[in-house]
């Protein structure tokens, strides 16, 4: 039996009140993640539960028990409490996928901090902006990711600590670096954890838009309530599973998933830090005996275009449930999935800015290949007029995907940009971005994005940004960023660019435009793509038209272009 049984009597009579109740937590009452995903289950007598089993790229593996996360965790928040971090300050993770970043998320939420993850792979442009937006006070990193902090330190006056977690004890270290060794770290029988409160923040995770820099999600301790609630109902976590979440925690579902979501419910979790290939990932299962495996769109692609025959070598009868996020699922993945796993992908949608997720397919409910499923109980959500605002009264029509305001882990404001948060609503609904279409029987379709985000591997990319670090390129006069079809990704960034006289495209050029991308923002946001021209289509008040060269990368119709400046 599933733990959300019914899905139609679950939507009766739901309210957010089933999660607190579980969770023992009384409105009003202090309320903090790290202690929830420690402290709790070591007193509810699971201590001794293996809660993260870790394995890095050469196969070496470390474990952790509750009782381990709970103390480790009180060594990262003590740490930092004697470093002079004070409540609500930001601390960012920049790390790998080691077990120090699991653990530091908890560390920091324990001793009242901000916790900010990025992506280890930024470079130092992309992790700056982020860090001056939040105006950080400490970053907790790897050697190997110091030298992209100590590039951009000196711009960084309010960056008091770069704490490093496997800093060579023989070279000394420059002013404002400490180390923090966490397994030779004293570790605090008793901590006293930091009375945060139902909105006191706890995440601020970084998502981009189509314009502008790169946005400040800000989360809150009570986001727990819609983590705990749709592991527990949507993911299916149960007491026995050995559960998989294939996210980094540098984006959201690595950390409402990869750590919230799986320690609140007490189960244990495997992760793997290494490259993806079938053959390991399939070993990784084999070996874990992985029960529960959420994962992403384009990680399934990679799995299918490896063929069937490598999923034959392993023994891979323990996975029970599986589920998808971040990009459209397609039916031929969910097809395929269940052919070969004998399981269907369960796809589900939300987004950084709604914490949890929103429209999803559910244990036992009838699967059609190729939608989002139906809201989460408790998540009023529609399609909606996108000059109306009003909902459609009719299924089939596409619109602006609207979700009614008011669950625990709506993000509370952007960072410091208030203005651009209540952008999002309109007409009482907040609106995510996207287009859908609903069937007669309230099933969610997918249609697109309704800006220019480009979503490559469930990664979001802003073409803004890589605009930007195009233009620092002494060859670049002017540049058009858009996302490109590809089979695995989806999408990957194409830049359109037109070069400075004296400048001649070559393939040199662009390798070495490629890689000035690479290293200032992230491979992810690195052009597979650059297209020399001669100009860009503008409007007649000088503003580039992605959205014609969009529609020829995708080969749809170009549509109005009334206002295009060389008619
Ligand atoms: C897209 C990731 C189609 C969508 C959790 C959304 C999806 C953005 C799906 C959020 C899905 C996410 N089907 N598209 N199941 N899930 N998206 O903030 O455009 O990194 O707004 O959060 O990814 O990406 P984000």
């Amino acid at each position: 039996m599933s733990n959300i049984g019914s899905y139609d009597e679950r939507i009766k009579n739901f309210d957010w009140n089933i999660a607190e109740k579980e969770l023992d937590y009384e409105p009003g009452n202090p309320i903090n993640i790290g202690w929830y995903c420690s402290d709790r289950i070591c007193e509810k007598g699971f201590g001794n539960k293996p809660a993260l089993i870790w394995e890095g790229s050469a196969g070496n593996e470390k474990r952790y028990t509750y009782n381990d996360l709970r103390l480790n965790s009180n060594a990262v928040g003590q740490f930092l409490r004697d470093l002079g971090i004070r409540p609500e300050e930001r601390v960012c993770l920049f790390m790998d996928k080691i077990p120090e970043l699991y653990i530091g998320f908890l560390g920091i939420l324990k001793m009242g901090g901000i916790a900010q993850p990025l992506f280890s792979a930024f470079g130092d442009e992309s992790l700056f902006v982020r860090l001056d937006n939040a105006q950080t006070t400490a970053i907790i990193t790897q050697k190997k990711h110091a030298p992209k902090v100590r590039k951009i330190m000196d711009k960084m006056p309010y960056l008091k600590h770069m704490i490093i977690v496997d800093a060579d004890p023989s070279k000394p270290l420059a002013d404002r670096e400490v180390a923090f060794d966490m397994e030779q770290a004293e570790k605090p029988e008793k901590f006293t954890i930091h009375p945060t409160y139902a909105e006191s923040p706890s995440v601020l995770h970084y998502t981009s838009g189509t314009t502008g820099q790169p946005k400040g999600v800000k989360h809150v301790h009570y986001s727990l309530i819609s983590q705990y609630l749709t592991s527990k109902w949507v993911l299916d976590l149960q007491e026995s599973d050995i559960y998989w979440c294939t996210a980094d925690p540098g984006w959201v579902t690595g950390t409402s998933y990869g750590i919230i979501g799986a320690f609140s419910n007490g189960v244990t979790q495997c992760v793997l830090d290494a490259g993806f290939s079938a053959d390991n990932w399939y070993r990784f299962i084999e070996k874990h005996k992985i029960t529960m495996w959420y994962s992403a769109p384009t990680a399934i692609r990679s799995l299918m275009k490896a063929g069937d025959e490598v999923i034959k070598k392993y023994d891979l009868s323990s996975l029970r449930h599986l589920a998808s996020v971040g990009e459209p699922l397609n039916s031929e993945a969910v097809i395929w999935s269940e052919k070969v796993f004998g399981k269907p992908f369960l796809d589900t949608y939300w987004q950084t800015e709604t914490g949890s997720m929103m429209i999803t397919n559910f244990p036992g409910m009838k699967i059609k290949p190729g939608s989002m499923g139906k809201p989460f109980p408790g998540i009023t959500a529609t399609v909606i007029d996108s000059e109306t605002f009003e909902p459609f009264g009719e299924p089939g029509k596409i619109g602006l995907i609207a979700i009614k305001p008011g669950w625990p882990s709506m993000m509370r404001t952007y960072w410091r940009n208030e203005e651009t948060y209540q952008k999002k609503f309109k007409n009482g609904w907040y609106l995510p971005g996207d287009r859908s279409s609903i069937d007669k029987e309230g099933y969610f379709w997918f249609v697109g994005r309704d800006d220019d985000v480009i979503n490559t591997g469930g990664h979001l990319v802003s073409p803004f940004e890589v605009e930007s670090a195009l233009l620092e390129h002494p060859a670049v006069a002017e540049s058009a960023v858009v996302a490109k079809p590809d089979f695995v990704n989806m999408e990957v960034v194409k830049a359109f660019v037109t070069l400075k006289p004296g400048f001649v495209g070559s393939k040199d050029l662009d390798l070495e435009i490629m890689n000035f991308v690479r290293k200032k923002l992230s491979p992810l946001a690195m052009p597979q793509e650059i297209e020399f021209i001669d100009s860009l289509p503008k409007t007649r008040s000088g503003k580039i038209m992605r959205r014609i060269l969009h529609a020829k990368e995708w080969g749809e119709e170009i549509g109005d272009t009334s206002t295009l400046e060389n008619d």
